[in-house]
């Protein structure tokens, strides 16, 4: 049966140890992609993630093999995100395969981030093999690394393929373990259709391509099909794989990887993780696994020209229609004008949509300070979710407040651990375990709001332990905390983007930081400016502007007037992303800096 022939497998890895070469390696050896069409790392296809050279979209391809006992296999190699914040869609992914090729550096050796992505394997029962790349560097140590798979992740190392993916080498082994040690997939199929849904795309001309893992029964061309999540129903009009280019076929059949086309219009109707089943002969239950995902992040987007609010909401709508987890909703501020408000599953997809707003549609933008989610408990028994500062109610009003944890983990050489727990305890961390991988590495983790890995957290981290450290987190839930609401008022005006919430202990610190921080960034006006941060109605700092003492323009007077007007050109060029805020010119630096703080 050709079931048996299947197999479904993906690879993980640390950031930088070498998947997309890989994957470009084993396309080229399985003939999927002549030398005209091999372009760079063909699976990252966004220009934005080749830039950042990281992976945010998911791809498959279908690639057939002739293994050594001469028989022909089918290879899906579904490729997966290489970011904590698209966890949920990773696990998606791998819950779409049977196996996983675990890819670890031969001279960094494991790190945070394999550690997560082989929990995320585990919890989805994958075959995990081990492959050591990078063999060619004159630092690799590929024994010390097999050993730390074995000691660290407990898993038999001893087969662990030595690769080189940047000069082919190890590549037929690999895949000769691919075949014989990953499952064929197990469904059946005459049950009633199950498909899981690990990605979608929005086509301009075909509407929502949905990427799908068939686990019991097939899907056909004309067949009526439902998503099981959102009862919603829709006509197949087509079926395919990727071969690596869409390749449309009658049927995808149990075990396969593929995609469907079903005349639907929005991405959110095919929710990453649902399953979708036959109309008239449903599946009994979903598969498990699926979850509704909730932004964890939030910030305003203003157009810096208040006409281009409209073009801004069509960007919106069109970056949402490929984009199930993008939330935004029409917000208004006194400071700022007509914006939204956006919900992101982490900063650096606040940062994508934001580059994809300026560089794809050219709407230059105002951001305000990215905030996370908190719980806010009133006295009147009432409970509020809060994603912008300015809504927080009145002190006297609250009875407490809650904020989202994360349980971080890093790794890093023990030189560095007393930098490292001292960073964890200024973000109002709280120790939790401290475990020596070996001689020299050691992970420590903590419990630490997730605003203030938000903040510089990262940043800090890599700076501080000369980027030996590597990190990652889960989310763990709310926990109670004394937190409060900090507004800046500029020229006796509260100007609601600048409102921030923070401890109560490092209220002061924060509050002295900013207003000394809005004082550098804000340019001189014509008149004095005096900058205050208040919690209530209690002013904590308080800083002055000066007046500027005379317009530069005056400097051209007389002048050549073709110099006058470079002036004025560079003036505005400046201007762009500056915003009136009453009379108070602010740059957009401002609204960013309660970021860099500590
Ligand atoms: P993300 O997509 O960011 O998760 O990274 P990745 O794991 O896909 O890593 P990628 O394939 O982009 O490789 C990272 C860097 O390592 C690149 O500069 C590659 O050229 C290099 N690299 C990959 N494999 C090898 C190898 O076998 N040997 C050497 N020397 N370098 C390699």
């Amino acid at each position: 049966r050709q079931q048996e022939k299947i197999r479904n497998f993906s690879i993980i890895a640390h950031i930088d140890h070498g998947k997309s070469t890989l994957a470009d390696r084993i396309l080229e050896y399985t003939g999927a992609l002549s030398d005209r069409e091999m372009q760079d790392q063909f699976l990252d296809s966004m220009d934005l993630e080749r830039e950042r050279g990281i992976t945010i979209k998911l791809q498959s391809v279908r690639l057939p093999y002739k293994a050594k006992n001469g028989q022909e296999y089918i290879l899906n190699l579904i490729d997966t995100p290489g970011h904590v914040d698209f966890t949920y869609e990773v696990s998606r992914s791998l819950a779409a395969c049977e196996g996983a090729l675990l890819v670890v550096d031969a001279a960094q050796g494991v790190e945070a981030q394999t550690m997560a992505n082989v929990y995320l394997a585990l919890d989805n029962d994958l075959e995990i093999l081990p492959v050591i790349n990078k063999i060619d560097l004159p630092s690799a140590d590929p024994e010390r690394v097999r050993q730390e798979i074995e000691d660290l992740i407990g898993l038999d190392a001893s087969d662990a393929v030595l690769a080189s993916a940047k000069s082919g080498i190890g590549i037929e082994d690999i895949l000769e373990q691919v075949v014989a040690q990953v499952p064929a997939p197990s469904g059946d199929p005459e049950a009633p259709l199950k498909a899981m849904i690990y990605d979608s795309l929005y086509d301009a001309y075909k509407g929502v391509i949905t990427y799908i893992r068939v686990v019991d029964g097939s899907i056909k061309k004309g067949q009526k099909v439902r998503m099981m999540a959102t009862g919603k129903e829709f006509e197949v009009t087509e079926v395919g794989v990727f071969a690596p280019r869409p390749l449309a076929r009658d049927e995808l059949s149990v075990g396969e990887v593929g995609f469907m086309v079903a005349s639907i219009k929005n991405v959110k109707d095919t929710r990453v993780g649902d399953t979708i089943t036959d109309a008239k002969r449903p599946a009994d239950a979903a598969l498990a696994g699926y979850r509704r995902i909730n932004p964890m992040v939030f910030c305003g987007m203003y157009p810096v020209d208040s006409s281009d609010y409209d073009d801004l909401r069509e960007a919106l709508e069109k970056l949402e229609l490929n984009d199930a987890s993008l939330r935004f909703e029409p917000e208004t501020s006194g400071a700022l004008g007509f914006g939204f408000r956006c919900g992101f599953l982490g900063l650096l997809h606040m940062e994508i949509i934001q580059e994809r707003i300026e560089r794809e549609f050219d709407i230059p933008l105002i951001t305000t300070a990215p905030s996370v989610v908190y719980k806010v408990y009133k006295t009147d028994g009432e409970v509020m979710s809060i994603e912008n500062p300015t809504h927080m109610p009145p002190s006297q009003k609250i009875d407490y407040v809650e904020e989202p944890y994360v349980k971080a983990s890093i790794m890093v050489p023990n030189d560095y651990v007393g930098t490292v727990m001292e960073l964890c305890q200024t973000k109002r961390g709280d120790y939790v375990d401290m475990r020596y991988l070996d001689a020299n590495r050691v992970n420590v983790v903590y419990q630490l709001p997730l605003a203030e890995i938000v903040y510089d957290f990262f940043d800090q981290l890599k700076s501080g332990t000369k980027g030996y450290a590597s990190f990652d987190y889960e989310m763990i839930g709310y926990k109670a905390s004394k937190l409060v609401k900090m507004d800046i008022l500029l020229n006796g005006e509260s100007v609601d983007a600048l409102s921030f919430i923070v401890h109560q202990d490092k209220a002061y610190h924060r509050g002295r930081l900013f207003v000394e921080k809005l004082k550098e960034l804000i340019p001189r006006q014509m008149f004095e400016v005096p900058i205050q941060a208040t919690i209530g109605n209690k002013v904590v700092a308080r800083e002055t502007i000066r007046a500027q003492r005379k317009n530069v323009l005056a400097k051209c007077y007389g002048g050549d007037i073709s110099r006058k007007r470079k002036l004025l050109e560079k003036q505005k060029e400046g201007k762009k992303r500056m915003k009136a805020v009453g009379n108070v010119e602010v740059p957009q630096e401002a609204f960013m800096a309660v970021l860099q703080m500590d």
